[in-house]
């Protein structure tokens, strides 16, 4: 087949300027880190891929016997689409400006009728504005914490239950997730509350803490033939002493570096069957409520009666390409018998089966 590749990429030249909000995020940052790290504090871009990403994805779909046209999802996309008219595209593109930046492609690609792989406009834009997403699987009764969103101090904090857990609204790749997103206090909440609102601009999530084991879990495929990958556990016993036993951007960008790496990852999960297969349930519960299509990555937390609750998802999830790098849907893959080029090849037949159906 004809196909585009869509992405948005890390440019390293000096395209991407250090901002504002890297010198504002720095305040609230573990010092330490801010002064042996400071090339990795400004997470503007954390969530687009690197070209070493781009390049292993084009060539994982030329060694399935396909054409692949690189296209950068940025404002030249559309008209380059149009001309290029794939016979389809396999979308990572993270997308520019706004809360439904990722939906930018998918509707570019609804508009013209060219099949791509993954979730649809509607669903990719509900994932990433993560207070829609909980509303749709509380209306579901699947499992996930308690919120509310505001972008200004709370006044009464005496009447939340301590801890809470802070984050922006819509962000992936843990931007804006740092050790300081654990409040145990009305200070602390609206420290954060406001760091969210400074860095980011926009209100800020705040949801009950959710305090067990976590897992995150690759989902392949559709309909009744969904295929739940092996449950990858993350061992937060990894993390450094002194920091909060969550995922956050020091975990994932300062701590567990190439170099350095963090024995952070178990694939299978090593924990009772029981949860095992709760886990896959609401996994599987989720990826129809959100009618999402061909792939995702599905991160959970057990509460405090061992029940999965859904902490949030990934419809198109991180795919680092060299194992090094932790990087779960292929660690996911990999467990399942898949090297690189056959998962990236696999999501590209689950979506040409879908549209052939
Ligand atoms: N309510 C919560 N209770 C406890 N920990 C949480 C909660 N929400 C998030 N976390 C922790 O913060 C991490 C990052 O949160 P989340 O997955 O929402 O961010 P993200 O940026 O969308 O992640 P990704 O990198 O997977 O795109 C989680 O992996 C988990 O460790
Ligand atoms: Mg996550």
């Amino acid at each position: 087949m004809k196909l585009a590749l869509t992405y948005n990429v890390k440019h390293d030249d000096g395209e991407n300027p250090q901002g504002k909000v890297s010198e504002n995020a720095a305040k609230y940052i573990n010092r330490d880190l801010v002064d042996n790290y400071p090339e990795r504090i400004d997470d503007t871009y954390a969530e687009w891929d690197s070209m070493e990403t781009i390049g292993a994805v084009k060539s994982a779909l030329e060694a399935g016997n396909h054409d692949v046209e690189l296209v950068e999802a940025d404002e030249n996309a559309y008209r380059r689409l149009k001309d290029l008219r794939p016979d389809f595209v396999f979308n990572v593109a993270e997308g520019f400006n706004g809360a439904s930046r990722e939906s930018q492609i998918p509707s570019m690609l609804e508009m013209l009728n060219i099949p791509f792989t993954g979730s649809d406009s509607i669903t990719i834009g509900i994932c990433h504005d993560k207070s829609r997403c909980k509303e749709i699987l509380s209306y579901y009764n699947i499992p996930n914490s308690k919120f509310f969103i505001t972008d200004r101090p709370v006044k009464n904090g005496s009447a939340l239950n301590f801890p809470k857990f802070v984050k922006p609204l819509h962000e992936g790749s843990s931007k804006g997730i740092y050790n300081s997103s654990v409040a145990n206090s009305t200070e602390e909440l609206n420290s954060e509350i406001e760091r969210i609102k400074s860095c980011y601009g926009q209100p800020a999530l705040v949801e009950d803490f959710v305090p067990g084991k976590e897992f995150t879990v690759a989902m392949l495929g559709n309909g009744d033939n969904v295929r739940v990958l092996p449950v990858v556990e993350i061992n937060l016993d990894s993390v450094p002493e002194g920091f909060n036993k969550i995922y956050s951007y020091e975990v994932k960008w300062f701590f567990d570096t190439r170099e350095n790496q963090l024995d952070i990852f178990k694939c299978p999960a090593d924990i009772d069957k029981k949860i095992y297969s709760r886990i896959e349930e609401v996994c599987k519960d989720t990826y129809k409520a959100l009618r999402i299509r061909d792939w995702a990555r599905i991160d959970i937390r057990l509460d405090g009666n061992n029940v999965p609750n859904v902490i949030e998802i990934n419809p198109l999830p991180g795919i680092l390409p060299d194992p090094a790098d932790n990087s779960c849907y292929p660690k996911a893959s990999r467990a399942a018998g898949m090297d690189y080029s056959a998962m990236i090849n696999a999501v590209l037949n689950e979506a040409v089966k879908r549209i052939s159906e």
